[in-house]
């Protein structure tokens, strides 16, 4: 038996038993590659008589030409008869990757965010490292305010602006309202804010970062009854239709009549006793959770809006508060260690 035949002999029995396209085709390589067999023979030509060099010529390129026939309808077996190693069962179901979950804080932003867009109001962004101005004086908040103290509010350490004051972290999300009476230029607004504000308080019940959502209407006619419409479809949205909210008169600078709105105790369900002992969370069956008002005629004039023309009304909560009233959960804190422990609760 010759060389070229020898070598045929070997490939067919080296393909007869593979099972994989992968294997095909290393054997592919070895025989028809560069490198290969196949061409390693035909450089032998070179030791041959000149009259042998024909014949072995067209030998090898009839093995040549086998090989490759042989290798096709190996392929085409291999492809019908899917192998064990490659072959792909995309009807098995994927493999489970451990998933993450919003946090509670997102889940609220997300879910706020969905209850106002239903009526109507668009969510902007706005500024956390704001002007004095946009904070406190359009806000109608003299120079000497207490909430302008540096015992409440992070003043940023940056060169001071002639016309805004000095740059701060925003104490509260009511820095938008002016801002957005600007941007909007004619009212109607209906806006809400979602964002973090900073404050240096650290206890069970004040981180130095949280957040609140305020929540901005200025129109032709608009009055307290509506202002206490749309709280009460807040709460009862958020909540659920067992809650109800409350004004109770207080004090802003950049409303009034200004308002704190209580909702119904989620402990103790608005009876302010639980089996005769009263509630201890609550006293009284109410919380207190967002400051509201009407805006007063001096931030309307802040932001360009004539107050013989137009009112408007404006509100904020605490996002934390929401949760812990939602959770009854005793240390706000926790919503900010990270312990996976506490996250996958929920
Ligand atoms: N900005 C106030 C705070 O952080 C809350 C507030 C009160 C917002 C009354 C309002 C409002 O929009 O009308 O304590």
């Amino acid at each position: 038996m010759n060389n070229v035949e020898k070598l045929l002999l070997e490939f067919k029995k080296k393909i007869k038993n593979l099972d994989t396209i992968h294997d095909l085709e290393t054997i592919q390589i070895i025989y028809l590659g560069r490198k290969g067999l196949i061409n390693h023979l035909l450089q032998s030509i070179t030791n041959l008589k000149s009259e042998e060099k024909k014949d072995f010529g067209l030998k090898v390129n009839k093995l040549k030409t086998s090989i490759n026939q042989l290798i096709g309808v190996k392929r085409q077996q291999l492809i019908k008869k899917p192998d064990t190693a490659s072959y792909f069962d995309i009807t098995l179901p994927g493999k489970q990757y451990p998933k993450g979950s919003l946090h509670l804080i997102s889940n609220a932003i997300e879910k706020i965010s969905d209850i106002f867009k239903k009526i109507g109001f668009i969510r902007m962004t706005y500024p956390e490292v704001e002007w004095e101005y946009f904070s406190f004086d359009s806000l109608n908040m003299p120079k000497g305010h207490p909430a302008r103290d540096d015992f409440e509010t992070l003043f940023i350490d940056a060169a001071e602006s002639k016309k805004y004051g000095k740059m701060i972290l925003s104490p509260h999300t009511s820095s938008c309202q002016v801002r957005e009476m600007m941007r909007v230029g004619k009212p109607p607004i209906r806006m809400i804010n979602i964002a973090k504000c900073y404050r240096p308080n650290w206890d069970v019940t004040h981180t130095p970062m949280f957040h609140q959502f305020e929540s901005l209407c200025v129109d032709k006619n608009i009055n307290i009854t509506n202002l206490k419409g749309t709280i009460d479809y807040f709460v009862k949205e958020y909540f659920g239709e067992e809650f109800e909210a409350r004004l109770r008169p207080f004090h802003f600078q950049f409303t009034e009549p200004s308002f704190e709105i209580d909702i119904t105790c989620a402990v103790c369900l608005g009876k302010g006793e639980i089996s005769g002992q009263q509630c201890k969370v609550c006293k009284s069956g109410w919380l207190e959770l967002a400051g509201a008002g009407m805006v007063h005629p001096n931030v309307l004039k802040a932001g360009k809006i004539d107050p013989s023309k137009y009112t408007g009304w404006a509100f904020a909560f605490g996002i934390e508060r929401l949760i812990i009233i939602q959770t009854k959960m005793d240390n706000i804190r926790i919503l900010y260690d990270g312990d996976i422990r506490f996250l996958k609760e929920f």
